[in-house]
């Protein structure tokens, strides 16, 4: 695996391969990589002939008082995962490369409104971040496929929106979301909850099947379901950011005829915040 630091260098190496007929994919990352990420690498190495991985723990989409400083580098851990996987290019920035500028006079990439809700309500700016950054790594690398994982499902939304409306030649693919055994969604951001607490956390993805049962069930009071949920969570100890049931396609609260359904939650542990989410057709499902 060739590990590159500057856009330049980068660039001139996958030049070479793309000249040479090689079709790119790419996985960005924050680092920190655990099986979920892998397998995203993985999903990328079927869809083409070289897989590029990014790591680069983006200040711009971190708030004031989040984080950033906090998270998880483990670059020697990563770059081992990465080469048993024989992933081909590692693009490793440090902020000096991405925002030559500085970050307040970054040019900006903003998508409207579905950045406004659920992770975006309750982090300001954070969407701003991620596809002001996705943007330029796409510049840099040139995929043909990038791959996203479905456990950030917003984030997943957000960025098919971009490149759909900024017209940006790359294809998308969504990865399944990883979870541990009791049903907790990888994240690196797992490393902060506490031992006392770690037995209780699955109550969030417990909360979105009991819900997704209920649904399919017929049970159409979505505002019930979301409170049931919410107390579930509160129960468990734990603080709730959002609990909603939405359309999958337009993130906006769930009709009640809206067969492609996405229950979303967010809540909070002592040292961290966990997402989840579970999208379920009621069509199919229903027989
Ligand atoms: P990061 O949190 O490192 O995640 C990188 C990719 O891994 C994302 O597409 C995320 O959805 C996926 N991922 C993480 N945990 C997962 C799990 N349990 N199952 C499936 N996929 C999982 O997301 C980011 O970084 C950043 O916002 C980024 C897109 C790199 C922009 O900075």
């Amino acid at each position: 695996m060739q590990i590159f630091h500057h856009v330049e260098s980068v660039r001139a190496a996958l030049k070479t391969e793309r000249a040479a007929g090689k079709t790119i994919g790419f996985v960005p990352t924050m680092g920190n990589l655990h099986d979920a990420h892998i397998e995203l690498v993985r999903i990328a190495q079927q869809h083409c002939d070289i897989a590029v991985v990014s790591i680069f723990v983006n200040p711009l989409q971190f708030g004031l008082n989040e984080d950033w400083d906090k998270y998880p580098r483990t670059f020697e851990a990563d770059t081992a995962k990465l080469r048993a996987v024989d992933c081909n290019y590692l693009f490793y920035p440090d902020e000096k490369e991405i925002y030559p500028n500085g970050m307040a006079e970054q040019t900006r990439v903003i998508v409207p409104t579905m950045t406004d809700v659920l992770c975006g309500a309750s982090r300001p700016g954070h969407f701003e971040g991620v596809t002001t950054v996705v943007s330029k790594l796409f510049n840099i690398i040139q995929p043909d496929v990038a791959v996203f994982g479905k456990k950030d499902f917003q984030q997943l939304a957000i960025i098919r929106r971009m490149v759909e409306d900024l017209c940006i030649p790359v294809e998308i693919i969504g990865g399944e979301i990883y979870r541990e055994t009791d049903g907790l969604a990888m994240s690196s951001r797992n490393s902060f909850i506490t031992q006392e607490e770690r037995p209780k956390v699955n109550v969030l993805n417990r909360a979105l099947n009991d819900a997704k049962s209920a649904i399919q069930a017929g049970d159409r009071d979505f505002f019930a379901l979301e409170d049931t949920a919410k107390q579930t969570i509160v129960k468990a100890g734990f603080k709730v950011d959002y609990f909603n049931i939405c359309n999958s396609k337009t993130l906006e609260p769930a009709a009640n005829d809206d067969t492609n359904i996405t229950i979303l939650g967010a809540m909070y542990t002592a040292g961290a915040r966990l997402i989840d989410n579970l999208t379920f057709t009621l069509s199919s499902e229903k027989k």
